[in-house]
């Protein structure tokens, strides 16, 4: 049996080829339905790319809306040792566009493309195959007028026949395009095609070794990662993935697989990245928190029970050795060992240790903050797991500077009804109350809110998941409220569904109301009572 890459040991990265790792959350991963972010989300992801070690960050599709082109060249701006990359058609519209959202990027990258298979060219474009390849000169001679990193790809390239495929890439490489990706577009290959795929075209394109040979596999027979391995095997020195697996219809490869896959069978695939493996947990959290897309519990890597061992004998053989049953450690991934540790008699010592062991950093009040709300919690729930506290101190960093607070809630729920809620916000350090009916309780809770705080926001989307297991589980709940062509997501945390609700909504409300301000800062004055966003 080949020998296992089990502890955090980092194989010798320059006796292995290097793999680029091209994260495309930002893009197709945002291309999910219902995976939309806000402008300040997506840069809160970016910093974590960057900070993670992504080789290349596909920031969007600049002219697919003004939103777009904002939040690429804000990424562009951001970013300081990834390449930001911006997704173009075959178009010089397209191009230009890109070019100019990624103004500011210390290394710009131009990913434009086009379809090359017989029913792309056909039914889509509707154009025949040589003008198609005229296309591919053009898009790739555009970019490379504004930018020397273009990566050039052959849209259903898998589906595309070999002999129009290699003209198409050398004419990329000839025009300039300094990576070639080879999309599985619509998750139709299978590994050994795919492999075959890259050895062909590397063979038979004549100028190929000027190009360095990417992968992009689409999940929908649940090849995603295995084909990606595959084309890497085929010479394929990019991979371009999504965290948590997230893109268009049943998602890109995940990253986390990918990357731990390569780490943890370094004796079969001896390829080298840049990952900060301890880092995978908090960007899986991150992207689902702020998509609202739950990571499901036997997710690879980065699901709550990947490390859980529930059966007495794999829970015996752990205690024995943890490599009978772990190939990985959870450390690696950034799961820590122990997730039983905190409780009402913790200090603030052991909390700060806690919180630093997670990731967290806070500054002395937000600590103090956090450790009474921390202690709050403990004498009201029995065990604190690490989700616990993330879940905690998220809500109290997004509640850091807020001017609106729960201060008191009461519901009346049941059967008997008419449900309804009294609830005292503290607005700007004034308390006001109301009571409101409600069609459910939670309905009647944010009529008291909408009494309070008088708004026109819609709410979009309205999600509740238990933090940790048991019936005294934290609840997280996320809300998207919308208002003049401006979205915001936000969370709330409590053992109690309902006070957590109130926490969401109210802290979606602030973020409103922050960007409100921002658009219209002549309404920004200390002391100002009203609070409409
Ligand atoms: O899946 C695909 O073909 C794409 C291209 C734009 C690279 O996402
Ligand atoms: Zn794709």
């Amino acid at each position: 049996m080949a020998s296992q890459q089990h502890m955090n040991e980092t194989p010798e990265a320059d006796a292995r080829d290097r793999v680029i790792i091209f994260d495309t959350t930002l893009r197709d991963g945002e291309q999910s339905p219902g995976a939309s972010m806000t402008l300040d989300e997506k840069l809160e992801v970016a910093a974590l790319l960057d900070e993670m070690g992504v080789d290349v960050i596909e920031a969007g599709f600049p002219i697919a809306s003004e939103g777009d082109f904002e939040s690429v060249s804000a990424i562009a701006k951001l970013v300081k040792n990834a390449s930001v990359c911006g997704l173009a058609r075959a178009s010089f519209k397209d191009i230009d566009r890109a070019a100019e959202a990624l103004k500011g990027a210390v290394r710009p990258r131009i990913h434009t493309f086009v379809s090359t298979s017989p029913l792309h060219m056909k039914y889509k474009l509707q154009k025949e195959p040589e003008e198609v390849l005229a296309m591919v000169t053009a898009q790739v001679l555009r970019a490379r007028n504004h930018v020397e990193d273009v990566e050039w790809s052959a849209e259903d390239g898998t589906r595309t026949e070999m002999d129009f495929l290699c003209r198409c890439v050398e004419a990329a490489i000839r025009a300039g395009a300094t990576t070639i990706n080879i999309p599985d577009t619509v998750g139709y290959t299978v590994p050994d095609e795919y492999e075959h795929i890259f050895r062909t075209v590397r063979e038979r394109v004549p100028n190929a070794d000027k190009a360095i040979f990417s992968v992009h596999c689409h999940n929908d027979l649940g090849l995603a990662v295995a084909n990606t391995l595959a084309g890497v095997r085929g010479g394929a020195r990019q991979i371009e993935c999504t965290i948590n697996g997230i893109g268009e219809r049943a998602g890109n490869a995940a990253l986390e697989e990918v990357v731990m896959a390569l780490r943890t069978r370094a004796d079969v695939l001896p390829y080298s990245n840049r990952i900060e493996t301890p880092m995978l947990m908090r960007a899986s959290k991150l992207v689902s928190a702020v998509t609202s897309f739950p990571v499901q519990y036997n997710k690879a890597i980065v699901g709550r029970n990947a490390f859980a061992h529930e059966s007495g004998i794999h829970q015996d053989g752990m205690l024995k050795n943890a490599q009978t049953y772990e190939i990985m450690t959870p450390e690696s991934v950034g799961v820590s060992k122990t997730s039983l540790v905190m409780g009402k008699h913790s200090g603030r010592h052991a909390f700060k240790e806690k919180l630093r062991e997670l990731g967290y950093t806070l500054g002395d009040n937000a600590l103090e903050d956090a450790f009474k709300r921390f202690k709050d919690l403990a004498d009201r729930k029995k065990i604190v797991y690490d989700e616990d506290l993330e879940a905690l101190v998220d809500d109290e960093i997004g509640h850091a500077g807020e001017r609106i607070k729960v201060a008191a809630l009461s519901v009346i729920a049941g059967t008997l009804g008419p449900q309804s809620a009294t609830l005292t916000l503290d607005i700007d350090g004034k308390q006001s109350t109301h009571h409101s009916t409600g069609n459910g309780p939670v309905d009647a809770i944010f009529n008291c809110i909408h009494a309070l705080v008088p708004h026109t926001a819609v709410l979009e989307l309205y999600q509740v998941h238990a933090v940790t297991e048991g019936t005294d589980a934290q609840a997280e709940v996320s809300v998207r409220l919308h208002e003049d062509g401006r979205s915001v997501t936000a969370k709330g945390a409590d053992p109690d569904t309902l006070v957590a609700s109130a926490r969401a909504y109210i802290a979606a409300l602030d973020k409103l109301m922050v960007k409100r301000l921002r658009s219209r800062p002549e309404e920004i004055e200390p002391g100002v009572r009203s609070v409409t966003p």
